[in-house]
């Protein structure tokens, strides 16, 4: 892509962001972030430029990072050429993201926004005075911290415990950008394919439900016997962890845990049997335990980053974009809908602002979205659904308790 397409690639990713056009307009009034450093660590794509920006038009010096394997380096031109500093690159090395991450705390930020819980991870190897707080997004992210609570004492509000989060992203966005991605990176049909998802958190649900939607026979696996049950009265197919994996054309791991699916699992796999993973680490999926394993005699590379395992019964087995998320993998990854991430996104510049003018303190450390806030953002996507002029004029007053 030249940058000129890339530009009005991100130009269009900013038209359609309406919260965080309006909250850009609003910040460059208020000034909330004024001479603070925000750190982030969190994909870098066109919708998060849109987000950054809006936090450095409300005053922040935003220095920022991607995650393994979904920096865009479009993205990253733009946002440099936009006075937003950016360490590094795209790289699937991890040792090299966390040299990354630790050249972004080294800049001491007042605010961190973390993906995955990365900079608060890193932030308590070598604290600093002046860190504020900051949001965390991600489940994974919420799980790993809640166990550092004690030594973080500070506010950390976890975007992906609000209610809006859940069912507006999770739940609607991720199912269609998974689904979507299935297509465009393997061009296969999915009626009447047996698809097996694991994991029916709000993920897990909306992928489900994408797929059964488009006339594929669905199975759900879930370790939690209450998730089983929803999902068995949702109408899917409740079956052995075994027999899921027996008969699956299509099998998504979108769980959050690690090693889902291993090298114990290759005998089960049917001929032709695609994995993908869209959960937010490649780990998943034990890509590796399984392209080594003693049964597995060829690993070629495919088309769009899927890769074929050829076992020793000539069975062929095919995963997609090595484990790692397959909605921000591929050809043309567009990710999650800009209208999804937009809510999103107001919700990380809402709960950042919060955190910057003090009004959470050390006792929400690791906590849901205050609701003041959930209330602010579902009000105004409403109105900038309904009225366009609305949501302009409704945004433009400051967020208040
Ligand atoms: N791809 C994306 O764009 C995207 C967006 C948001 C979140 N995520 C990620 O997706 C993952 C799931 O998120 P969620 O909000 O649905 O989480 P969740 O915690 O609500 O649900 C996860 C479900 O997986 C089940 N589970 C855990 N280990 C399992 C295993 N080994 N086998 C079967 N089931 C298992 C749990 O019981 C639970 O029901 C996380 O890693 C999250 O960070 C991805």
């Amino acid at each position: 892509m030249t940058n000129t397409n890339a530009d009005a690639r991100i130009e269009w990713v900013q038209s359609q962001c309406r919260l965080l056009r309006a909250l850009r307009e609003e910040y460059e009034q208020t000034r909330p972030f004024e001479a603070m450093t925000i750190g982030t660590g969190i994909h870098l794509e066109p919708k998060t430029v849109t987000l950054l920006l809006a936090l450095a038009a409300g005053g922040a010096n935003v220095v920022s990072t991607g995650n393994l394997n979904t920096t865009q380096p479009t993205a990253v031109d733009y946002l440099r050429r936009h006075g937003v500093t950016v360490v590094g690159g795209p790289t699937r090395d991890r040792a090299e993201h966390q040299g990354f991450l630790a050249e972004v705390i080294a800049h001491e930020p007042d605010l961190i926004l973390d993906n995955g819980g990365d900079l608060f991870a890193r932030y308590l190897e070598a604290p600093y005075e002046g860190l504020r707080g900051g949001t965390e997004e991600t489940t994974s992210g919420r799980t790993r911290l809640a166990g550092l609570r004690d030594r973080l004492d500070m506010p950390v509000l976890v975007i992906n415990d609000s209610p809006i989060k859940q069912f507006g992203e999770n739940r609607h966005a991720v199912g269609q950008s998974v689904f979507e991605s299935m297509l465009r990176i393997t061009n296969i049909m999915t009626n009447g394919k047996r698809v097996t998802v694991f994991g029916y958190g709000e993920c897990g649900r909306g992928v489900a439900m994408n797929f059964r939607n488009a006339f594929a026979q669905v199975t759900v696996v879930d370790h939690d016997p209450v998730r089983r049950l929803e999902a068995f009265l949702d109408g899917y197919v409740v079956a052995s962890r075994e027999e899921s994996i027996r008969g699956a054309d299509v099998l998504v791991t979108v769980t959050g845990a690690s090693d889902v699916l291993t090298a114990a699992d290759l005998p089960l796999l049917k001929d032709d049997a695609i994995l993908s993973n869209a959960g937010h680490f490649p780990f998943e999926i034990d890509v590796a335990g399984m392209s080594t394993d003693a049964s597995v005699k060829d690993v070629a590379a495919n088309v769009n980053g899927m890769d074929t395992w050829t076992l020793e019964d000539g069975r062929r087995v095919h995963v997609v974009a090595e484990g790692h998320m397959m909605n921000l993998s591929g050809p043309l990854p567009l990710g999650n809908s800009i209208d999804s991430m937009d809510l999103g996104f107001a919700l990380q510049a809402r709960c950042l602002e919060a955190v910057a003018t003090d009004r959470v303190g050390r006792r929400d450390c690791v906590v849901p979205v205050p609701r003041f806030i959930d209330e602010r953002v579902a009000n105004d996507y409403l109105a900038s659904r309904t009225t366009a002029e609305e949501s302009v004029g409704h945004s433009a007053v400051p967020l208040s308790r």
